[in-house]
């Protein structure tokens, strides 16, 4: 029996136990709120996990980027619907090929957006499903909600394309600092969209989805009366930034990074075999501060180089030279795109490992 302790460093550990409690729980709040589950694969990019989820009661999954939708159709999904507003008759002539064997829809938030993959569709005599983003307050992308039912008529009479519902992403709830913000944010999510979805059915329009997500505001805006859809992606895995916001405990969080002690120059300062390569630069939400939390320590990871994490070294705490240390990544969707294979645990029982299949498809 290989034991975590064997394991060569850095290494991305996933915790099956964890994994699969966190799936069951978000597939059953959705269920009970009667909505349908369609989890942002782009945290994980691993095909095993997606099957997780649809053998929870996923109705598809999301993705962010056409190259994922390519490797996850390959895999045999075949309901994706990539959340993100999709530009380009180059784009378009890949979904072409994807929407002859999967059920497919793309975001956009633009005319222009949706006419250049249209026309290819349209060429084709075929129509790509589309659903249209709207901002709920993050202020990144999608159209604001007075100019929804102007931007909806006109996606909707142009020629190669059908629209299916409207979807939001309410990621400002990530800068909130009191879960009473962050509540307040997701609800605003579910009625800004349900409203929009009222008034766009007024003006003779189909809505057949609307569509909220994200992990914190999940079970607040699944609930609001009139969504249809949630796309959480987060919390297959959660990270620090989901404890520090109060989503979830760390026992919950599913992704560590298994580090090595490689310097201890002071001793105040320690320094692991993970750097930005393994962890990525992102900060801590809602507030930067640090890099990663090493589990069971006081002592946290104060800054990163690529190949070098610097412990700032807590009072009455020691490492020594060669101990292997877990970390808690600030944000795990970026970590699983750092890295080809996360290596599956139950406890400190090593159980194999799976390919992050779509890691580094940008495209
Ligand atoms: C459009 C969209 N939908 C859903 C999600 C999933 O959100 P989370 O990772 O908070 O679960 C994201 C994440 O960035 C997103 O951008």
């Amino acid at each position: 029996m290989t034991s975590l302790d064997d394991l060569d460093t850095p290494c991305v550990v996933v915790d099956l136990d964890v994994l699969e409690r966190n799936v069951s729980r978000m597939a059953a709040r959705a269920h009970a709120a009667g909505v349908r589950l369609r989890p942002h694969a782009k945290t994980h990019k691993v095909p095993e996990v997606g099957r997780l989820q649809l053998a929870a009661g996923a109705a598809g999954i999301s993705l962010a980027k056409t190259g994922e939708a390519e490797v996850f159709a390959e895999a045999g999904f075949d309901d994706i619907f990539l959340a993100y507003p999709i530009v380009g008759a180059g784009k378009g002539r890949r979904l072409l090929a994807l929407a002859d064997r999967v059920r497919l829809a793309v975001g956009v938030d633009s005319v222009e957006g949706a006419t250049s993959v249209g026309a290819v569709f349209h060429a084709a005599g075929r129509r790509l499903d589309v659903l249209l983003k709207m901002d709920c307050g993050y202020h990144r992308v999608g159209v604001p909600p007075a100019e929804a039912a102007t931007t909806a008529r006109r996606i909707a009479e142009l020629p190669g394309v059908a629209l299916r519902g409207i979807f939001t992403h309410a990621g400002h709830a990530y800068l909130a600092t009191a879960p009473a913000d962050v509540a307040a944010i997701a609800r605003q999510e579910g009625e800004i969209l349900a409203a929009a979805a009222d008034l766009l059915r007024s003006e003779g329009l189909t809505v057949e989805e609307v569509s909220v997500g994200s992990t914190p505001t999940a079970r607040v805006a699944m609930s609001v009366a009139g969504v249809t859809e949630c796309r959480p992606g987060n919390y297959v895995y959660h990270d620090a930034s989901q404890v520090s916001l109060g989503t979830c405990a760390i026992e919950d969080c599913a992704m560590t990074v298994i580090a090595t002690v490689i310097s201890v120059p002071a001793a105040d300062r320690a320094v692991l075999d993970c750097g930005s390569k393994t962890l990525s630069s992102d900060a801590l939400r809602p507030r930067a501060g640090g890099h990663g939390w090493i589990l069971g320590r006081e002592s946290r990871l104060d800054r990163l180089s690529e190949e070098h994490g610097v412990v700032r070294v807590a009072a009455g705490e020691t490492f020594r030279v060669g101990e292997k240390v877990r970390v808690l990544p600030n944000h795990a969707c970026v970590v699983s795109n750092l890295h080809d294979r996360v290596v599956l645990a139950r406890g400190e029982r090593v159980e194999g490992e799976w390919s992050v299949a779509a890691r580094g498809r940008v495209r």
